[in-house]
């Protein structure tokens, strides 16, 4: 289906058009970005798999949300918000960028350093939403630099802990982990209201009868193209070293969109969350 409304931008997965005042369209593309690059081949029905996921947890989750409804595979209508510059990670496993803060003592969790260990209870881990490169940021970061006042931020903290645990329940009854979640809300008349996409692409899933703490898991989410993209960037980093031309380590963007800056370089790697991801990739 050929999306319909006025093209406005790109994101790094999704295209977004206008409809009126009130409302926009997300296309799904099946584009798929690893450390915050757009990559050069898309994956078939990618998309299509965000899309349908974003529209499954939308329906069943019980809270208010921007979906209005799915058109045809791709297209999801959805209410025009102002979103909130956070991003809302929450982990229930010590993995990612999360282990590396850890072990550089930068975070203080009561957890035993074991890659993939169960958190006590889910940890909120919020990263500032920038054009530039999302940080770790924290909640008194997030109040006092206006990007929530404290009883917004209140409530977004809880609604995203509940959300994960909703979520993991459901996971856990299809036979799935869900690691970590990534959400964004926004707000509409001066409501605060759940926004953007929940699928592979928000979280990391780990097959329950594969989990073992310890070593990297197997996941049903983008980790395996992470190590992908790593294996080759570190395969470019070996031919510059010996003096050859490191030429793909920016990922241009597809013609005829507007992507700002931010996906066309790659400023250092990093996860869906948009943090440090590589202590859960073998080889780091
Ligand atoms: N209801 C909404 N109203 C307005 N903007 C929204 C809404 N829901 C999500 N968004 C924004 O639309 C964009 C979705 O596109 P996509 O996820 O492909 O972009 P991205 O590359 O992750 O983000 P960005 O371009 O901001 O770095 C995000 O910037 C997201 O914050
Ligand atoms: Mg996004």
């Amino acid at each position: 289906m050929k999306p319909r409304g006025t093209f406005i931008r790109s994101g790094k997965v999704k295209d977004i058009y206008e409809l009126d005042a009130d409302h926009l369209l997300f296309y799904f593309t099946d584009r798929v970005s690893a450390f915050d690059v757009i990559l050069p081949s898309t994956i078939p029905r990618k998309g299509e798999v965000l899309c349908k996921l974003s529209a499954y947890w939308f329906e069943t989750l019980g809270v208010p949300n921007h979906m209005v409804g799915v058109e045809g595979t791709n297209a999801m209508v959805v209410r025009k918000m102002t979103m909130i510059p956070v991003e809302c990670v929450v982990r229930g496993y010590l993995y990612g960028s999360l282990f590396e803060r850890y072990s550089k003592g930068e975070v203080s969790i009561p957890v035993e350093k074991v890659l993939a260990a169960k958190l006590p209870e889910p940890y909120f881990d919020p990263t500032t939403k920038s054009e530039v490169k999302d940080e770790p940021i924290t909640e008194e970061g997030i109040v006092s630099e206006g990007r929530m006042t404290a009883p917004e931020l209140k409530e977004v903290k809880g609604s995203t802990i509940s959300i994960y645990n909703k979520m993991s329940q459901r996971a856990a009854q299809a036979g799935f982990i869900l690691a970590d979640l990534k959400l964004e809300f926004g707000r509409r008349d001066g409501k605060v209201v759940l926004g953007d996409s929940i699928g592979p692409d928000e979280f990391r899933m780990w097959p329950a009868d594969k989990y073992a703490p310890g070593k990297s898991q197997d996941s049903y989410d983008k980790q395996p193209v992470r190590l992908a993209d790593k294996r080759r960037l570190q395969g470019e980093a070996g031919k510059s070293a010996e003096g050859r031309r490191a030429d793909s380590a920016t990922a241009p963007a597809p013609a005829g969109t507007d992507r700002p800056g931010k996906q066309q370089v790659r400023p250092h790697l990093r996860d869906v969350h948009g943090q440090e991801a590589l202590a859960a990739v073998p080889g780091r």
